[in-house]
């Protein structure tokens, strides 16, 4: 079990009832269902991605008082371009906020974070503060948040490679997630199952979990439950 390396212990308690608990060091989500759970309450799209976003902030908490190391979500994809252009600059909107929120509290609250992605079309104030946040965070050890913004695996991939042809490393250097360990588990909510682009590389041999759990109505507990099922799965890794 690890939780001796839980920031807070009274947040793996309830995992480990039965003993043995073994948790995973990287959590993958796809932060699914926003839309359908504004629809459902006669809301415009945009207030279930404000949602979304106060439920990608209880778990990011969350992830660091279990003790995890890295937390990587998808944000905004390059397909989510072809949205409507108010529901694109709502979500952008929102990742303005979390920047700025992360620049003031996060990073003082041991929240490292980090975007994966193309930055390069985003607006000039989101990419001055996506480096002033990378250069507070870089100053943190422990747990990390990727934020994955114009963040597709195909495209990640495309970058990547032409990287590695210039520089001679290998792909797996030339990546987005370079230095960053694979995701042991996958959680996505929202009911689909499927992998839309995320990580395609990095997803290799992680576990997946597929719930119908509206994004904006998950909660720690259903996380714990997640966390639970995947201590009992055997990972082999291609081996026996
Ligand atoms: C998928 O739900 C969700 C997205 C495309 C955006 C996710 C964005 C957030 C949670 C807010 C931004 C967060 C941060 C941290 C900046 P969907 O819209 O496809 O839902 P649907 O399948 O029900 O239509």
């Amino acid at each position: 079990m690890k939780s001796s390396s839980a920031r807070n212990p009274a947040a793996t308690a309830s995992l480990n009832e039965g003993g043995g608990v073994v948790l995973p060091k990287h959590v993958a989500i796809i932060m699914d269902g926003n839309g359908r759970w504004a629809k459902a309450r006669n809301m415009v799209r945009a207030m279930g991605h404000k949602a979304g976003a106060e439920t990608f902030r209880t778990i990011a908490y969350h992830c660091r008082d279990l003790g995890l190391d890295y937390l990587t979500v998808y944000a905004f994809s390059t397909e989510n371009w072809k949205r409507d252009k108010f529901e694109v600059s709502a979500i952008l909107r929102l990742l303005e906020d979390y920047l700025l929120e992360a620049i003031e509290k996060m990073v003082s609250e041991g929240i490292r974070l980090n975007i994966l992605g193309d930055t390069e079309p985003l607006s000039e104030r989101i990419k001055s503060l996506i480096s002033r946040t990378i250069e507070l965070s870089s100053v943190i050890s422990g747990f990390q948040v990727n934020l994955c913004v114009n963040y597709g695996g195909r495209d990640e991939l495309t970058r990547a490679a032409a990287k590695s042809n210039l520089s001679g490393k290998p792909l797996g250097d030339c990546l987005d997630t370079a230095n960053i360990p694979d995701p042991d588990l996958l959680i996505r909510p929202g009911g689909e199952k499927r992998l839309s682009n995320f990580l395609l590389w990095q997803l290799a041999y992680t576990e997946l979990y597929f719930t119908d759990t509206l994004w904006p109505d998950f909660t720690s507990a259903e996380f714990d439950s997640i966390l639970a099922e995947y201590s009992k799965r055997n990972r082999r890794y291609g081996g026996a």
